[in-house]
């Protein structure tokens, strides 16, 4: 087996210790050596490297390059059809997508892959909604909104009225046993969820390779109960057919309550867990992943742990907890979450609000650089960087209080303030009144205290991909760019390009240069690309 490399295993090490403890290494790339003092020689063989490397500049270092390549599947956003499009869900989003992009930049072949929660017995409530409320033109027009309005309207009912819920129970039976009239609805409502989610995720800048759903194991799940059986793993407890997990790694330290998790109900019909089991064999048969991640709220920490034990009794190699092919990453809660309309119930709600916040204070904004048009891409860029980087910069498990105008502030540690530092470097180089050469004299770094400690930062960049690697905590990312924006705000008040003289000029356009690369790549490493006006 190719896995179990000790990158791997150094990998998951850091990783549980960084999510647990304080975070030192949020700058533990600070440790690098300082560079001035190996000497000018090696100074501009820094720049010049980041210079002609541009966008590949970070992880093309030998760390990178000596790594396995592996098939890497993450899992995120997952969201679940008819119902909210909940701030779980949303951090999914972010998180997965940044994790994705890490993996790939160090040079695995990732799969981003989105798991609906595309079946259940909220299908068949559905169905019955739709026969007494639907109207087809919502449906069309607005499938999110009006699935989710019949479902609220239908679980109200169903919590009054028995009847409802046993006819559900009827119809989810159906489904199950693949009527096809009973699926047809189903099907319906799932392809227009899909192409409806699929153009919010492009508008934020997310793409998935697959969209799977638990609809996809309702056969493959009762294969999993089979196997079991006939492993002699099932009992029936209280109607409920169960397994027995006690004395898995997976689960040692879990409450023992998570020990006996239910498979299967009386009447047959499958369930999260089961399904969930059987999407991970079929997802390795098929894509003969070397390591799957998971990317949820941590409150599903257990069911994960769960999973991986029940493969794991299941004899899968893949699952022994030593290898370290399945992991679950979760982070922490988002509280206070409000949109203009209320508590958020779909992403939508949040753009719009994250959309008009950042046009207004554009619109006043006296130092703008591109007029304001409506449904501005700019604007968009500049309201995802600020939700993005207020999303991502304490470490994962934390939770944070979301606040938009926090996320959106122009200064102090937001996405706005890396941003506007990369705009600023790109009109300092627009304006300079010199071509930016990677041949300059180096004294004149030098002998700028300002630049040194700049120089410094940006040769730690390629210590700090690799820790970002390792632990996969965005945060010691966003940590880098801050400092870096600090630094560069810090450093171009007493080194002016414009009208220096020419030597001096070319020196430190250079190292603003060399700045603005490294951030355009961190930025887009954080999900956004890097804007030159705003
Ligand atoms: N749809 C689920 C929910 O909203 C998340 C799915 C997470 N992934 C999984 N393989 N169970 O809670």
């Amino acid at each position: 087996m190719q896995f179990g490399s000790d990158s791997k295993m150094l990998f998951n090490l850091l990783r549980r210790t960084f999510s647990h403890e304080i975070l030192p290494a949020i700058r533990h790339y600070s440790s690098t050596a300082p560079i001035v003092t190996s000497g000018s020689e090696q100074v501009l063989e820094l720049l010049s490297e980041i210079y002609t490397r541009g966008k590949d500049y970070g992880f093309h270092t030998d760390y990178f390059k000596n790594l396995q390549q592996e098939n890497i599947i993450v899992e995120y956003s997952s969201p679940n059809i008819a119902k909210m499009f909940h701030v779980g869900h949303y951090r999914s989003t972010v998180v997965g997508n940044v994790i994705s992009g890490i993996l790939s930049a160090a040079g695995h072949n990732v799969c981003k892959m989105n798991y609906l929660g595309d079946w259940g017995v909220q299908f068949a409530l559905l169905a019955l909604s739709y026969k007494k409320y639907g109207n087809p033109t919502a449906l069309k027009e607005k499938p999110l909104f009006h699935l989710y309005e019949l479902y609220v309207k239908i679980s109200k009912e169903a919590e009054e009225n028995l009847q409802i819920k046993e006819e559900a129970q009827e119809v989810f039976l159906d489904m199950e046993n693949g009527n096809a009239d009973a699926l047809q609805f189903w099907k319906c409502c799932r392809e227009l969820s899909i192409s409806e989610y699929k153009k919010l995720y492009h508008s934020i800048g997310v793409e998935f390779d697959v969209f799977s759903g638990e609809s996809m194991y309702i056969d493959k799940s009762r294969e999993v109960l089979e196997i079991l059986k006939e492993k002699d793993l099932l009992y029936w407890d209280n109607g409920a057919l169960k397994i027995n997990l006690a004395g898995s790694k997976w689960l040692s330290k879990s409450p023992q309550i998570y020990q006996h998790p239910v498979l299967a109900r009386k009447n047959g019909t499958s369930l999260y867990l089961t399904r969930d089991v059987a999407a991970a064999i079929d997802r390795f048969n098929d894509y003969k992943f070397d390591r799957m991640i998971y990317v949820t709220d941590i409150s599903q920490a257990e069911h994960f742990n769960q999973i991986f034990a029940i493969l794991e009794k299941m004899g899968f190699p893949w699952a022994d907890k030593n290898t370290e092919m399945l992991m679950h990453v979760g982070f922490g809660r988002i509280h206070k979450m409000q949109t203009r309309k209320g508590n958020m119930t779909f992403l939508h709600d949040l753009l719009e609000d994250a959309y008009q916040k950042a046009h207004e204070d554009r619109l006043y904004c006296k130092t703008r650089k591109m007029p304001l048009t409506p449904k501005d891409d700019v604007t968009k860029i500049v309201a995802l960087s600020g939700l993005i980087y207020h999303d991502l910069k304490a470490r994962l498990s934390k939770g944070y209080n979301f606040n938009l105008e926090a996320a959106l502030a122009s200064k102090g540690s937001s996405g706005l303030f890396l941003q506007a530092t990369h705009c600023r470097l790109c009109s300092l180089e627009a304006n300079a009144g010199v071509h930016c050469i990677p041949q300059v004299d180096v004294d004149r770094i030098l002998s700028e205290p300002s630049l040194v400690e700049l120089i410094e930062h940006l040769n730690k960049y390629t210590t700090m991909t690799k820790t970002l690697y390792e632990t996969l905590e965005p945060c010691i990312l966003l940590r880098y760019l801050f400092d870096l924006c600090h630094l560069t705000a810090k450093a171009l008040i007493p080194c002016t390009v414009k009208g220096a003289d020419i030597a001096d000029a070319q020196a430190r356009l250079l190292c603003f240069y060399c700045a603005k690369t490294i951030l355009g790549n961190g930025l887009r490493l954080m999900g956004v690309p890097p804007l030159v006006k705003m």
